[in-house]
């Protein structure tokens, strides 16, 4: 776990980033041994059985869509998840709050997802926010793929308002940005790709 002031230093990172620019990168925001703990669990392990193909669209319209996207995904129950998930709940609560202190934002909760990209996969250029009364405020991806090397690909591509952004999957990386407002897509990558992938919400989770 990091101090108090290291985290502190991270939060920072966030908020100012999200002001300024509407991303944020930060590195080691889960340590080594982090991100093995999460690798560790039943959930990851298992996950050839346990994940799904990720749908396109809201409930009754989703469809699997293997030209828009090709990840396979595990949602998290807070309540029911492995203890490495439950700190990571933890890490991204005290992250809410003090985004709504410095910020002067309400965000309530964050809904997460497991997430793995099986190589040749993809994800096409969108917003996470399918609709306007959509309530994921902030997409938060943290991901978990030891020694990764640019030439395998895989990066995530913010589309700015004058530039893009590639931001690679790297071991301990969050990268984190306004869901209202940044398209991004997944380029291909040359092997599997794991990460957590989540969204803060103004809402609390429970309703739906
Ligand atoms: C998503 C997404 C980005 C990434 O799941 O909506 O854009 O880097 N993921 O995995
Ligand atoms: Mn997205």
């Amino acid at each position: 776990m990091p101090s108090a002031a290291e985290f502190e230093f991270v939060q920072k990172a966030v908020a100012d980033g999200l002001a300024d620019n509407g991303y944020a990168v930060i590195e080691h925001f889960l340590s080594a041994e982090e991100v093995h703990a999460i690798l560790d669990t039943d959930e990851f392990r298992d996950r050839k059985l346990l994940f799904r193909k990720a749908g396109v669209g809201k409930q009754q319209e989703k469809q699997v869509n293997e030209g828009i996207r090709g990840d396979h995904i595990y949602w998290l129950d807070p309540s029911h998840a492995s203890q490495p998930f439950v700190l990571y709940f933890q890490k991204i609560r005290k992250l809410i709050h003090y985004l709504n202190q410095e910020l002067f934002l309400s965000l309530k909760e964050a809904e997460i997802h497991l997430t793995a990209y099986p190589a040749g996969t993809f994800y096409k250029r969108h917003l996470d926010q399918f609709r306007k009364d959509d309530h994921r405020r902030i997409s938060i991806l943290c991901y978990l793929n030891d020694n990764w090397k640019e030439s395998e690909g895989g990066q995530l591509r913010l589309f700015l308002p004058d530039a893009t952004k590639d931001i690679f999957p790297i071991s301990g990386r969050l990268a984190c940005f306004r869901s209202d407002q940044i398209e991004h897509e997944v380029l291909p990558a040359t092997r599997e790709r794991l990460s957590l992938t989540g969204w803060i919400l103004d809402r609390p989770l429970d309703i739906v």
